[in-house]
């Protein structure tokens, strides 16, 4: 049996489709979709079998426990339609996908085998919330992804500017789709569209106002850089959150000050922006005593 059969006998009743969708826009909308009938197939957008590329996506992604927990999302009602990849990062692979009400959802699929996820653990053995897990990839993985969802979570309610969490289950996260209402597509990396900021200073100072935000809500990205900012709306959207730990992690200082050299030397080369890592940093760390003193002092009467 292919795996698409094998795919098609597990899914059952979920409308899946193969759709690889281009990187950053081109998503279809709800309408046209409609019109052209959803449903798995082993067809690609142009109507033709798979390709070698979509091939790949599929059994690089698609294992048997993947595909079960999409089933389970997708039964759960979580999302009703898993269309094509529009990105890949270093450890997981990205669809767009549409849940039941025809609002488009981001649907990150862990890589289980096929990456090296050694560079996981100093990020999780750290952080209290995780200190017991094993050491096999599985393990890492689910671990890594529920640390996503529950940081994206905390972070949002703190009030920082993410992806709003959906689900998770196992290696399969559901969120939300950060999209351009502008453009109609899907969000750039701000690596991509800091030419078409229209006010790059008032930016800069919306990323600054995120760090100090996260930093209030007891957070480090520790990733944080021009690739995991992404643009809507002329207004920054901090994704890729799984790697962020609490500030009681033993190096969370080390990674708040890569995060800050990271996120200086782009505004300031790029965006005309001229804060330096250490102006940053004090920004950041001062955010979170005025908190703390604020909070003294509504104590104290
Ligand atoms: N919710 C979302 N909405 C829109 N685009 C997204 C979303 N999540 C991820 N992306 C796109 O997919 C890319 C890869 O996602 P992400 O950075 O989360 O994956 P990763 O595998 O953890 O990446 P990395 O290579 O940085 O380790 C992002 O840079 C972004 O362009
Ligand atoms: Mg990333």
């Amino acid at each position: 049996m292919s795996r698409g059969e094998r795919f098609r006998q597990i899914s059952g009743n979920m409308s899946v489709e193969n759709e690889l969708g281009g990187p950053e826009g081109e998503i279809e909308s709800a309408k046209k979709r409609k019109k052209r009938g959803g449903g798995f197939s082993t067809e690609g957008r142009s109507g033709k079998p798979w390709n070698r590329e979509e091939a790949r996506v599929f059994q690089s992604v698609f294992g048997k426990n993947t595909l079960l927990a999409l089933y389970k999302l997708i039964n759960d009602g979580h999302f009703s339609e898993l269309h094509g990849e529009f990105n890949s990062g270093k450890e997981a692979s990205i669809f767009s996908g549409i849940d039941r009400y025809g609002k488009f959802v981001a649907v990150k699929i862990y890589r289980i085998e096929a990456s090296d996820f050694s560079n996981m653990l100093p990020y999780l053995k750290g952080d209290k919330r995780f200190e017991n897990i094993g050491n096999s990839k599985k393990e890492i993985v689910f671990a890594w992804n529920k640390k996503e969802f529950s940081n994206l979570r905390k972070m949002e309610e703190e009030g920082v500017r993410v992806p709003h969490p959906i689900a998770f289950l196992e290696n399969v996260l559901v969120f939300e789709l950060v999209t351009d209402e502008e453009s109609g597509g899907i969000s750039p990396q701000l690596k991509k569209a800091y030419q078409e900021i229209s006010d790059p200073a008032g930016f800069s100072e919306q990323i600054v106002l995120e760090m100090e935000k996260m930093h209030r809500a007891g957070f480090v990205h520790s990733d944080l850089s021009e690739y995991n900012i992404l643009v809507s709306g002329g207004r920054p959207v901090i994704i890729d959150c799984g790697q962020a730990v609490l500030l009681t992690h033993p190096n969370a200082q080390e990674f708040l000050e890569r995060d800050c050299e990271n996120v200086s030397k782009f505004l300031s080369r790029k965006l005309g922006y001229g804060i330096s890592k250490e102006e940053l940093l004090k920004r950041v760390l001062s955010s979170r005593k005025s908190e703390g003193e604020a909070r003294e002092e509504r104590k104290n009467g």
